[in-house]
């Protein structure tokens, strides 16, 4: 497997909101996704999609203070902002390893500043901001999971107004 990779663009909070519900639609219990991005380029956004899907009822947004939130949904959706994390040691005091190898679907945010500590197979979505409202959100895809979710979430976001889907030579799909 070689994995997957795709690039989207959004021109609103709204779209990259879809983005999420569509993903969190794609997600299986287990599924680990790390997302990336400057502070402000929507991670949270994409988080809040997800957790719509999934049935949180409560308000989502960073667990920038708390490192950790776990919400309940129909799947649970453990929410990871690592941010503030100063050692990669810390992640063992919020049982970060029992909790991605278990059944909820885990979205960490900054998940980028502790590679060595993610599982290979992870789905990688790094948002970068290209305008006031404009975003491009990278999708990186290294193995058998994570390119299966990446191919159906891929496909969901094409038929998403406002949301351009294009592969890794940047040619529209
Ligand atoms: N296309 C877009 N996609 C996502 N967010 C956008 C977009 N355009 C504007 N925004 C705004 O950018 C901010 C993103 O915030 P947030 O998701 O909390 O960022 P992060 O979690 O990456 O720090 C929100 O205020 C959102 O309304
Ligand atoms: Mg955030």
């Amino acid at each position: 497997m070689s994995g997957m990779l795709f690039a989207l663009e959004t021109g609103s909070a709204r779209s990259t909101r879809q983005v999420g519900v569509a993903l969190g639609r794609a997600v299986r219990p287990g599924d680990v996704v790390v997302l990336t991005g400057d502070l402000g380029a929507g991670k949270t956004v994409i988080a809040q999609g997800v957790a719509s899907a999934l049935g949180v009822s409560g308000h989502v947004t960073s667990p920038t203070f708390n490192i950790l939130m776990v919400h309940r949904g129909h799947v649970d959706l453990a929410h990871f902002d690592l941010y503030r994390l100063e050692h990669a040691e810390q992640l063992e005091d919020i049982d970060f390893w029992g909790v991605i190898e278990g059944e909820a679907v885990s979205l960490i945010e900054w998940g980028d500043r502790f590679p060595q500590a993610l599982p290979a197979d992870v789905l990688t979505v790094t948002l970068v901001i290209t305008g006031d409202e404009y975003r491009r959100i990278d999708v990186s895809a290294p193995g058998a999971r994570s390119s299966e979710l990446a191919s159906e979430w891929c496909a969901a976001c094409a038929a998403i107004d406002g949301v351009t889907v294009s592969d890794e030579s940047g040619g529209a799909l």
